[in-house]
């Protein structure tokens, strides 16, 4: 008993003092159920990332989010998700006081914690080494050092590999997250660490032998994993699996150039693409999708269901398990324990589950001027009130009722469906919602019950063009700071969104990005991701747009700023004069 306990001691210590990978391997007294790879990649599907949590900078707790506790996890594996990636952020915990790259032990407990936690409630867990991939792993940066890195890397794997080495099969560890880089010689150095991973957690012992592994690609990115990545070729009988990340379409996902609009053939046929490009390249290696998302807070809602509903079809497809991105803003309010967009990832499961959802219509024509959605049903302030259509795709489902915010169940006078999708709503009933003078905002949330499908809602909103005060309406460019973002108050009337921003010169050219001149009439001119946001106060150009304004040659800039619905008109325009 006694030389067993002394063996663990060492087993535990030795990685600290020699963090090389020569220490004794890890003994483990409890079982493991060695699953293949594939299995073991199969039954992620589908998974939610704790993100902006572990990997926080510089610690747990320091960007948005609260740490992680077990209610979080209960709540979410309420929801159904079969796995939680733990993205972990070790480039600040690392013991200064000590030789070599020693991880805090206060901190390698808690990460081990967390696993535990997630473990404990059923989950199959992803856990990985994160921004430490921008920070001392970023071989990019000028001088860097990539002996250090290759070293650091290694050490911290022996480190993570003995911590981890007696965790069930359920743990998979992912060697790296979007390691950075773009070149051959990225690739080959991306290369030695992958192979350096799998040496040290091997030689750490445990169950890592047996362990399924998530290997990474340059950036994560399907097109630089395809060129860079090298099978491993040490240690044969590792199980493994290759991970990457998808954020595509860029500018749909990112509110970027006035793309607010998804779902076209063009779209599903570019995003089957790249999944096909993988697949071609990575015939069978088990393979999954670590990041995705389509963020409530930056997509349109129908949009983002036809989009949510394609891409886990598109999973499916191919046999891609898929993990959202949650930064803790974008899909699960962790505070109030609420799911922003509750439908969305009703059609992410139902998807899952290979059923046909039923879907909000919307535009999807890159030519179209102005844009419809399904998600809503808008009355414009002084119009008639009429009977109106709204469109839906039905994909097989018929529609079994309707209800208003209250429970109450509509009667069938109040609207019919058509066979083709066209949900007729009566001007009488409408009338009992709104009238030509009822105050702009939110009126009511229709429910769509279908036979096979989630229920759908249906917002009626009320609204009107929002009110920019005249003191906001013009601005000097001279006196404005390229280093400090502007805030424009807005008094909203409907929706409290900006759904875009186009900043044209005074002689009507395009101020920034030029080459939008070639995209639709929702798109042309647009600003993107990064030169502006919104809140319920109004707009922020941030100071890299500002910077733009600045940069207009020695013109006056007029910025016409969108909302919902982009119905020509629904706009205020505020100038920027030399
Ligand atoms: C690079 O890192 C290695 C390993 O830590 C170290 O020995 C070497 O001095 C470093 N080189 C420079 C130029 O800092
Ligand atoms: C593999 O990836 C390359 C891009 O690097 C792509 O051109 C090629 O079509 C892919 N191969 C297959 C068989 O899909
Ligand atoms: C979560 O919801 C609460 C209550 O509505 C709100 O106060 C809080 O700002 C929300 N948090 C996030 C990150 O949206
Ligand atoms: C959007 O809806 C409005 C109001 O119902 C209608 O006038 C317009 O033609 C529609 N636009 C498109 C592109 O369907
Ligand atoms: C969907 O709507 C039906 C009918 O209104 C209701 O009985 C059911 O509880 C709803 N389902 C969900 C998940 O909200």
């Amino acid at each position: 008993m006694r030389s067993t306990t002394i063996f663990r001691l060492l087993a535990a210590l030795l990685p600290l003092v020699s963090p090389q990978g020569v220490s004794a391997a890890v003994a483990c007294t409890n079982k493991f159920t060695a699953v293949t790879a594939a299995n073991a990649i199969k039954a992620l599907h589908p998974g939610w990332n704790l993100g902006n949590t572990l990997d926080a900078v510089p610690d747990e707790g320091s960007w948005n989010n609260a740490p992680a506790t077990p209610a979080l996890l209960d709540q979410i594996k309420a929801r159904g998700f079969k796995s939680i990636r733990i993205p972990v952020t070790w480039a600040y915990h690392f013991d200064t006081t000590s030789p070599s790259w020693t991880v805090n032990p206060t901190f390698m407990t808690r990460v081990e914690t967390v696993v535990d936690q997630a473990l404990a409630a059923g989950f199959s867990v992803v856990l990985n080494v994160h921004h430490d991939s921008w920070v001392w792993a970023d071989q990019t940066v000028a001088g860097a050092n990539t002996t250090m890195i290759l070293e650091k890397f290694t050490s911290l794997w022996s480190q993570i590999g003995t911590k981890f080495a007696c965790k069930s099969s359920s743990l998979i560890f992912e060697a790296i997250n979007e390691p950075t880089g773009s070149t051959q010689e990225h690739g080959d150095l991306l290369n030695k660490m992958n192979a350096n991973f799998l040496d040290v957690i091997n030689k750490a012992g445990g169950f890592n032998p047996q362990r399924v592994v998530s290997l990474s690609g340059l950036g994560q990115d399907i097109l630089k994993t395809t060129q860079f990545f090298k099978r491993p070729t040490t240690y044969p009988n590792q199980p493994w699996a290759i991970q990457f990340h998808y954020y595509s379409p860029y500018d749909f996902i990112f509110s970027a150039w006035g793309k607010t609009i998804w779902g076209s053939d063009a779209d599903k046929a570019a995003l089957e693409a790249d999944f096909d490009m993988l697949h071609g390249n990575f015939s069978g290696v088990p393979a999954f999708i670590g990041e995705w998302d389509a963020s409530v807070s930056s997509t349109e809602v129908a949009a983002r269901w036809k989009y949510n509903d394609f891409f886990i079809k598109t999973t499916n497809k191919y046999g891609y398990s898929a993990i959202i991105w949650d930064n803790g803003d974008d899909q699960y309010n962790r505070t109030a324990a609420f799911w922003k967009d509750p439908v969305g990832i009703d059609v992410l499961f139902n998807a899952v589950a290979g059923k046909g959802n039923a879907l909000a219509d919307s535009t999807t024509d890159i030519n179209a001027a102005s844009q419809n959605t399904s998600a809503y049903l808008w009355h414009k302030v002084g119009a008639a009130v009429t009977d109106v259509e709204v469109p839906y795709i039905l994909n097989g489902n018929k529609l079994s009722g309707v209800k208003d915010s209250k429970g109450k169940t509509l009667s069938s006078s109040d609207y019919t469906m058509s066979s083709a999708g066209v949900l007729k709503l009566s001007k009488s009933y409408l009338s009992t919602l709104y009238s030509t003078t009822t105050k702009p905002g939110a009126i009511a949330t229709l429910t769509l019950s279908f036979s096979a499908s989630p229920n759908l809602t249906l917002q009626v909103y009320q609204f009107a063009t929002p009110i920019l005060p005249s003191s906001s309406s013009t601005y000097s460019l001279n006196s404005l700071d390229a280093a400090v973002d502007l805030h424009i108050p807005i008094t909203y009337q409907g929706l409290p969104r900006v759904a875009a921003i186009r900043a044209l010169r005074e002689d009507g050219s395009i101020l920034v990005d030029d080459w939008t001149q070639y995209l639709g009439p929702l798109q042309k001119g647009r600003m993107t991701y990064g030169d502006w946001g919104f809140d319920d106060k109004g707009l922020t150009v941030w100071a890299a747009g500002v910077a733009k304004l600045k940069a207009s040659g020695g013109q006056g800039v007029r910025v016409l700023v969108e909302f919902w619905p982009r119905w020509e008109g629904n706009s205020v325009e505020v100038r920027f004069t030399v």
